[in-house]
């Protein structure tokens, strides 16, 4: 199900993020030109396509994955979304990440308040809302939209439950 991108898919690649638009991210439209770029740059190093009998239905992409805190990009394309795709993308790349970096303390994700479905995946699979930043994420029109931060942290990773932020700690 989940396959390393190579390096030789770059055309496959570019059609998957320029064929159709990704509105929770900042840049709605993907360029196919600047993916090619990238791949070229190593951009892309780290990415996995998610497959469903062989077909390419998304892809995620780890990053800052020498830091203590990786991050990642995640894309399920438009026809496979709400069959359980994202929350599986979610579990296997926190257990992979947990299980083969050992440097790793956190993992973090960011998205706009509105994307229900992704902070939904996120709680899903043990990540807890760390973060709200108000009026942080402008869209292509100007809008200006709330953004919140979830992470999900080693120890809880290892219990199988979540600690939550000491956020009543006097302001
Ligand atoms: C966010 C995304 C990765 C989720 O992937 P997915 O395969 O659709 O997710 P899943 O099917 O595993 O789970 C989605 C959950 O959200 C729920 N959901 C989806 N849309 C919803 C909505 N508008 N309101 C409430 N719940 C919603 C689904 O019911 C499901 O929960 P359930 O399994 O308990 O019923 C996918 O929608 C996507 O790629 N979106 C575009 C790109 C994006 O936003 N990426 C994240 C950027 S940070």
């Amino acid at each position: 199900m989940f396959r390393r991108f190579d390096a030789g898919e770059a055309e496959a690649l570019a059609d998957f993020l320029a064929g159709e638009p990704w509105p929770f991210h900042a840049n709605a439209t993907v360029d196919r030109a600047g993916v090619l770029d990238r791949v070229r740059d190593g951009h892309y190093d780290d990415t996995y396509w998610i497959e469903v009998g062989g077909v390419r239905a998304g892809v995620v992409r780890l990053f800052d994955l020498g830091d203590e805190t990786p991050m990642f990009d995640l894309r399920i394309s438009g026809r496979h979304r709400g069959r359980g795709l994202g929350r599986a993308a979610v579990r296997w790349l926190t257990d992979k990440v947990f299980t083969e970096l050992a440097h790793v303390e956190r993992i973090e994700a960011t998205t706009r308040q509105d994307n229900v479905a992704m902070r939904r995946v996120l709680r899903q699979c043990g990540y807890v809302k760390e973060a709200h930043y108000r009026r942080a994420w402008p869209d292509a029109d100007g809008t200006r939209h709330d953004s919140v931060g979830y992470a999900v942290i080693r120890p809880d990773w290892q219990s199988g439950g979540t600690t939550v932020p000491d956020f009543h700690d006097g302001d």
